[in-house]
C-alpha cells in the first residue's frame, strides 16, 4: 500500500467541521434558486472567486452571507447530507459536527428547523452510509453572553440530540472568559464542552479554555506551541487539539504547509488530530488535509496511523467503539 492508499484506507473520525462551512457553491445556488433568495453572485465561478480571504474575519463575512439562503428544514438536511456523502468517499466513519444556531435564529429561522434537518441527515447517514455522528452546538463569540444564554436555553429541549457545546467565530477580542458562566451552566446541564482557542488568538486563550471553560478538547490550538508550560500541560493531560491544516494555510495562520507544526506537536506527544474545518471554503475535505500534510511534512506511516487513532481516542464515542477502530487501524499495513 502506498501512502495515498493508506490515507484512503484509514478509518477516520472528524472532530472539527462546521456544517455551514461544508456548503458547496453548487448547492448554495440550487437552494438560493428554489427559495427565491438573491445572492450577490451570477455563477458558481463567481462564488469561488470571492473565496480569496486571508484571515479569519474576511472568511467569516463570506461564510455568514452564504448561510443566508438556508431557510427550510430540507435545506439543512440537504446541506448535511452532502457532507455525509463526502465522508463516505473519504472513509470518515464517525463525525462530530458543529452547527451555529445563532447564524439562523438571528434571521428568524427556528432552532427546531435547524436541528430537525441536521438530525434527520445524521440518522439517514447512520442507516444508509454506516456513518455515526454527534452534533456540537457552537456559540458565536462575537455576540453577547446574554445571547449565548438564550441559545443554551433553546438547546435544552434538544439535549438528547446535542452532545456538546462549543465556541467559534471571531476569536481575537472575544476571549473564552466572556463565556465562563454560560459554559458552567452548559456543563451543569450535562453537555460536554469544546472551544476554538489559539487559532488567531494567543496561547493565553488556550489557558482560559482549559481553566475557565474546562473543555474536553481544544479546537485548533496550534498557537499553544508559543508557550512551553502550556505545551507540557497539554501533553500531561492528553488534551486533544483538533487541528485543521488547509484552514490554517488558507487563513494565513501558517505561511506554508511545510512550516505547519502538526508533526512537531505529534512528535512531542500532543494528542493532535486532522480535520477539515470549513472544507468547501478551504480547499478540501478530510483526505485532502491528510494528503497536504503527508506530502509537505513527509509524514511516516506510523505518524499517519497515530493521527487517525488520536481522533478516535479524542472523540465522544464509547470506549468499546474507540477500541474497535484503533484495532482496525493497527491491523492496516
Ligand atoms: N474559526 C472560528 N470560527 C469559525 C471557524 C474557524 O475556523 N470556522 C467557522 N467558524
Ligand atoms: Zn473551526
Amino acid at each position: 500500500m502506498n501512502q495515498a492508499e493508506l490515507i484512503r484506507a484509514l478509518p477516520k473520525a472528524e472532530l472539527h467541521v462546521h456544517i455551514e462551512g461544508t456548503f458547496e457553491p453548487e448547492l448554495m445556488f440550487a437552494i438560493a434558486q428554489r427559495n427565491r433568495i438573491e445572492i450577490p453572485y451570477k455563477s458558481v465561478e463567481e462564488v469561488k472567486q470571492a473565496y480569496n480571504f486571508h484571515n479569519l474575519q474576511s472568511f467569516l463575512d463570506i461564510y455568514y452571507a452564504g448561510a443566508n439562503v438556508l431557510i427550510y428544514e430540507q435545506d439543512f438536511y440537504d446541506l448535511a447530507w452532502a457532507y455525509f456523502e463526502k465522508c463516505a468517499e473519504d472513509h470518515v466513519v464517525h463525525t462530530e459536527i458543529f452547527f451555529d444556531p445563532q447564524t439562523h435564529t438571528d434571521r428568524g429561522i427556528a432552532f427546531e428547523t435547524v436541528i430537525t434537518g441536521l438530525k434527520r441527515a445524521c440518522d439517514d447517514a447512520h442507516e444508509k452510509l454506516n456513518i455515526s455522528s454527534h452534533l456540537i452546538m457552537c456559540f458565536l463569540r462575537h455576540l453577547s453572553e446574554d445571547a449565548a444564554f438564550e441559545t443554551l436555553q433553546q438547546a435544552l429541549a434538544y439535549k438528547d440530540q446535542i452532545i456538546a457545546v462549543g465556541l467559534d467565530s471571531s476569536e481575537v477580542g472575544h476571549p473564552p472568559s466572556k463565556f465562563e458562566r454560560v459554559f458552567a451552566k452548559a456543563r451543569e446541564a450535562g453537555f460536554l464542552v469544546v472551544a476554538h482557542a489559539g487559532e488567531e488568538g494567543p496561547a493565553d486563550y488556550v489557558w482560559q479554555a482549559l481553566d475557565l471553560l474546562k473543555v474536553n478538547r481544544i479546537d485548533h490550538g496550534v498557537r499553544s506551541e508559543e508557550d512551553e508550560t502550556l505545551m507540557q500541560r497539554l501533553i500531561a493531560e492528553k488534551m486533544p487539539l483538533t487541528v485543521c491544516p488547509l484552514s490554517n494555510l488558507k487563513l494565513c495562520v501558517v505561511d506554508d504547509m511545510a512550516q505547519h507544526n502538526i508533526q512537531r506537536l505529534l512528535q512531542q506527544g500532543v494528542k493532535v488530530t486532522v480535520n477539515s474545518d470549513d472544507p468547501s471554503y478551504f480547499g478540501g475535505y478530510m483526505n485532502d488535509n491528510y494528503f497536504a500534510i503527508a506530502e509537505a511534512l513527509n509524514l511516516t506511516t506510523e505518524e499517519l496511523k497515530q493521527l487517525a487513532k488520536n481522533a478516535f481516542e479524542a472523540s465522544f464515542i464509547t470506549d468499546a467503539e474507540k477500541k474497535m477502530w484503533i484495532e482496525r487501524i493497527d491491523a492496516l499495513i
